[in-house]
């Protein structure tokens, strides 16, 4: 009989550790950031060839790719405010501009449906609630199939343009 509660004794002990342990080992995992350093923000869009001049807007990026001859910029569609995608309005005439010290053709500009704010064709903000301009996204093309690749992490200034050869 002594020897049954023992058993039964170190059996409780034994599950008691056992469930210690993995309270403590997740615990300890709660305390590593469940974030991938690795995630890919870079996107490739498409050979520079299959870029209209002027804008096209890119729906799974939410983003506005400009071009001008060979060379290119793309703008964020994430309005600043609250995050709803922004839409382009073509201006009836398109302007000559400087943005960040370099020539500029704005060939459209940018509405907000959400609470109404407006951009200028160069992302700034022009009315409404929006804090901030749009953020303009570093552009490159990848050196394996030569197509545009974006960089949604990397935002860049007003000054950058990527110029394909
Ligand atoms: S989310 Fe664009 S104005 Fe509010």
């Amino acid at each position: 009989m002594s020897d049954r509660r023992d058993f039964l004794m170190r059996l409780g002990i034994g599950a008691g550790v056992a469930g210690l342990a993995t309270q403590g080992a997740a615990s300890l995992r709660s305390l590593v950031p469940n974030v991938s350093y690795d995630a890919p923000t870079t996107v490739k869009l498409g050979l520079p060839a299959e870029f209209p001049d002027g804008l096209k807007f890119l729906p799974d990026q939410r983003l506005f790719v400009f071009r001008q001859g060979n060379v290119f910029h793309a703008i964020s569609a994430v309005c600043t405010h609250l995050g709803c995608t922004v839409r382009a309005e073509a201006l009836s005439q398109p302007e000559e501009q400087s943005v960040g010290g370099l020539a500029l053709r704005l060939t459209h500009r940018f509405l907000c449906p959400c609470h109404g704010s407006r951009y200028s064709g160069d992302g700034g903000n022009v009315s409404g609630p929006a804090p901030r301009p749009l953020s303009w996204f570093h552009l490159d093309v990848a050196p394996d199939d030569g197509q545009l690749v974006v960089d949604l992490a990397r935002e860049v200034g007003r000054d950058f343009r990527l110029t394909v050869a």
